[in-house]
């Protein structure tokens, strides 16, 4: 809808300055916005604010122009002057009705990509596997993997890369440690973490293995076969831990999304290579560098890229030129958008420019950072156990599954046994995930187990009970949600309406998830709907209503909102439940 109120302003304007009414020239981007109080209409649009100026007029007077100038449109009921100068957009409410039946008749629920469709690589998760991982990975794995969804959602072929860090110095330590330590049945690495901290440990204090660890990365390297070997099966067993970890939180990754820092070994002399004949290394302190005018310290001194250690060795930087080459020119992505820490910007900024730079993409390939916030304790500080270590995921989500339980148990103690935990299963984890979702991506947050059970305010058992709610209006029928249903849409109360003019935003919100990486806004979306659910639920009676046009017809708006909350949780990678 804002796009045709956007392009019947453009008609309006192109009238306006065919008349000499506004200078010719470019116009500043059109923004129309929802309004809050519907009493002013649905949408609003400062356009006449921003032109009066250059067109020597009083904002007023312009949107009186505008208005006369605006193109009928089946849409819309009327347009007012609010204010300064505001032109408040009244939606035609039988055309919205309209809409949301051919929305309730099509199995996308009318949602479409407002641009073209593109290829995307999403670059999720990305763990480092010589340890076990911990909760710094589960805002990357979380809002990748709901981005992505909603991307798929709208029609993109989504390439799902975890780009693993699976190779690097600390593997010779790990190799040195397996000799001494069979490992072959995986028992010995069931905790990751504290063999990571024994081989750490003979590291430290022993010479002789410190070189033998030393050795064993050159022979890595240099692909000796006994290595090799050594090395996968660590790398299968840590891999394995994650995809237990991915499976219980639901998130669509698999092995076939594995493309680790490994995987572009033979890739980077060449990357290194590329850019020296192209004449962009430099050599500092023996090691090989990008330096690039834009990126000073904050002393003014250039800051380098470095792409080559001085020992030979190549860094982060060198894999993921040569990963950001690979999705261009072999996979030939529009777009690849990296969920990984925002305090790794500069990072993505520096090789990002390098591979422009360097022409290793195409120039309408677009890279962007998706950076997220730290996540935080319930006291805002770094998230720890008590004695101060990491907090691992598994742990964590083990206490999520445990109070949820208690929790449905609480509410509801007649359940059995399996329908109990199953329950608490899908509160607790979806519980830990939409409490990550719903903050802005790049905030830092605090974990909060009290908050995100909470049955009230905008988590998940208050989204998972309001679409239970719902379904059980069509259980009382003795049908599903999505059963066909007779009649046609209606909108006469205001609590129809506004419900309706919201369900018609889905496409919109979906849209600008898919365009930032900002799966909050499906979050508040939902959070929306589902109180004017509620607002509509109490106000206008739907199995008791007494007409039976008007019953059918709220009961497909029941059916829509049920249908839009299901799929916007599973966009969100929530498991939704039929009662609780
Ligand atoms: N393994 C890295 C880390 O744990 C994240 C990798 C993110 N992806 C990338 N292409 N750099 O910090």
């Amino acid at each position: 809808m804002k796009d045709s109120i956007r392009h019947l302003i453009q008609h309006a304007l192109d009238r306006l300055s065919a008349e000499g009414v506004l200078p010719a020239g470019p116009a500043p981007a059109i923004q129309v916005e929802n309004t809050r109080d519907k009493s002013h209409g649905d949408f609003a649009s400062n356009i006449a604010l921003m032109l009066a100026k250059p067109a020597g007029l009083k904002p007023r007077e312009l949107a009186e122009k505008l208005i006369a100038a605006l193109p009928a449109d089946a849409g819309i009921s009327k347009v007012e002057i609010a204010g300064p100068g505001f032109l408040n957009f009244f939606q035609n409410t039988a055309a919205l009705a309209e809409r949301l039946d051919a929305a309730l008749a099509d199995e996308r629920l009318g949602v479409r990509k407002a641009g073209p469709l593109q290829r995307v690589v999403v670059d999720l998760s990305a763990p480092n596997l010589a340890k076990e991982m911990h909760v710094g990975h589960l805002r990357s794995t979380i809002i990748g993997d709901s981005a992505a969804r909603v991307l798929e959602f709208l029609g993109d072929e989504v390439v799902r890369q975890n780009h693993v860090g699976d190779w690097g110095t600390q593997f010779g330590m790990l190799l040195a440690y397996m000799q001494e330590q069979p490992v072959d049945d995986g028992a010995g690495l069931s905790d990751l973490e504290s063999f990571y901290r024994a081989a750490k440990k003979r590291f430290d204090e022993s010479a002789e293995f410190a070189d033998r660890a030393r050795e064993l990365v050159v022979r890595l390297q240099a692909g000796d076969s006994d290595c090799l070997r050594l090395w996968q099966r660590f790398n299968e067993i840590s891999l394995s831990h994650c995809q237990s970890v991915y499976q219980r939180l639901g998130v669509k990754l698999g092995m076939d999304d594995v493309k680790g820092e490994s995987a572009y070994n033979d890739d980077l002399p060449r990357v290194v290579e590329d850019l020296r004949a192209q004449g962009l290394l430099t050599e500092s302190d023996g090691a090989l560098c990008v330096f690039m005018e834009q990126f000073r310290n904050a002393e003014g001194n250039p800051l380098p890229l470095i792409v080559q250690k001085a020992g030979g060795g190549y860094l982060y930087a060198t894999t993921d030129l040569a990963a950001t080459r690979y999705r261009s020119r072999v996979l030939k992505a529009d777009r690849a958008l990296y969920f990984v820490d925002q305090r790794q910007a500069l990072h993505f900024q520096m090789f990002f420019a390098a591979a422009r730079l360097a022409g290793f993409v195409d120039p309408h390939f677009d890279m962007e950072h998706m950076g997220f916030g730290t996540m935080n304790g319930a006291d805002g500080r770094p998230f720890k156990t008590r004695d101060g270590g990491t907090v691992k995921l598994v742990d964590l989500l083990d206490e999520a599954e445990l109070r949820a339980y208690a929790l449905v148990k609480g509410k509801n103690p007649t359940l059995d046994e399996a329908e109990l935990r199953q329950i608490a299963h899908a509160v607790g984890i979806g519980a830990v995930k939409y409490a990550d979702l719903s903050k802005h991506r790049t905030s830092d947050y605090s974990f909060n187990f009290e908050h995100m059970l909470s049955f009230e305010g905008n988590t998940a058992p208050y989204l998972l009970y309001a679409y239970t709610r719902v379904a059980s209006i069509f259980r009382k029928l003795d049908g599903d949600l999505d059963a066909p249903l007779e009649g046609r849409i209606a909108l006469q109360a205001e609590q129809e309406q506004a419900l309706a003019a919201k369900l018609a935003q889905f496409a919109e919100v979906l849209n600008g998830v898919g365009e930032k990486g900002v799966p909050h806004l499906l979050c508040a979306y939902l959070y929306d709907l589902a109180g004017l659910f509620s607002s509509f639920y109490e106000h206008c009676p739907v199995l008791t209503a007494e007409d039976p046009a008007t019953r059918q017809s709220r009961l497909r708006l029941a059916a829509l909102t049920g249908r839009t909350l299901r799929q916007g949780l599973q966009l969100l990678g929530l498991e939704t439940l039929e009662r609780m």
